[in-house]
């Protein structure tokens, strides 16, 4: 039993990531947005890594139920319908529609686990869902990865605390414990330092302090919220969409 954490997916191999189920953190704020629209009722979300590609498949589906969602130094990008705010993601704005999106390091990390058995957005938003899918994937033997998005390629503070958040969530006071590397061990530091208030470590990240600068406390305290948006998307062939709870 075995349960790594990485605090970026720069580097990452594709043999690190193949036959592995994931579970990907970017929690200021892609993931958390993500959950936030498919819990609106979107009826799928397509990642893509640049604007230009965004706005090419916008096109080539040609449908008005396609929206484009996302930004580039925290701000919806020109052209695009919405940002890319768990706060914007409301039933009005989503529900059916398919969103091609496209964020700083989000989308990237996702889309750098595609060779993965399974892939999972996770967020404060839907913990308890992401915890019980990470208990079932060590139960059934299966090796674990929990990919933090970071900040260019970098460590990131928000998202290694929700990383931890998901380690202890998932563990409880289980014994025995799988075997955690040491990016496991120092989130889980990280939970004892900064204990159960959410909003702390994330309003002292740099991604926290920069979205607080441009007016953006809120989405912080959106994120900030447990089992806000509780839904287990599953990123599949380009594609993200719900999984039915039960499984
Ligand atoms: C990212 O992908 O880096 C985030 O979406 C940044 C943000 O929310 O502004």
């Amino acid at each position: 039993m075995k349960l790594d954490v990485v605090f970026t997916p720069a580097g990452l191999t594709s043999q690190e990531v193949q036959g592995r189920t994931v579970f990907v953190i970017d929690i200021l704020r892609a993931t958390t947005t993500m959950c936030a629209a498919l819990h609106s009722g979107a009826r799928a979300l397509i990642p893509v890594a640049a604007t230009e590609e965004a706005l090419r498949l916008a096109q080539t589906i040609g449908s008005a139920d396609v929206l484009l969602a996302g930004e580039r130094q925290a701000v919806r990008i020109p052209g695009f319908q919405l940002g890319n705010s768990p706060l914007e993601m409301t039933e009005t704005a989503v529900r059916g529609k398919t969103l091609i999106v496209t964020t700083s390091n989000g989308t990237k990390a996702l889309l750098a686990c595609q060779g993965a058995g399974a892939v999972y957005p996770a967020c404060a938003g839907n913990l308890s869902l992401a915890a019980e899918k990470v208990r079932e994937t060590i139960d059934g033997g299966r090796r674990t990865l929990i990919v933090c998005a970071g900040r260019e390629g970098a460590f990131s503070l928000d998202d290694a605390y929700a990383a931890g958040r998901l380690v202890a969530a998932a563990l409880g006071h289980r014994r025995p414990r799988p075997r955690l590397n040491d990016e496991a061990i120092a989130a889980l530091d990280l939970v004892r330092r900064y204990g159960d208030d959410w909003e702390r470590p994330l309003r002292r990240s740099r991604a926290g302090r920069e979205l607080l600068r441009l007016g953006f406390g809120d989405d912080i305290a959106a994120a900030s919220q447990v089992d806000a948006y509780p839904v287990l998307p599953h990123f599949h062939e380009r594609r993200m969409t719900l999984v039915p709870v039960a499984v």
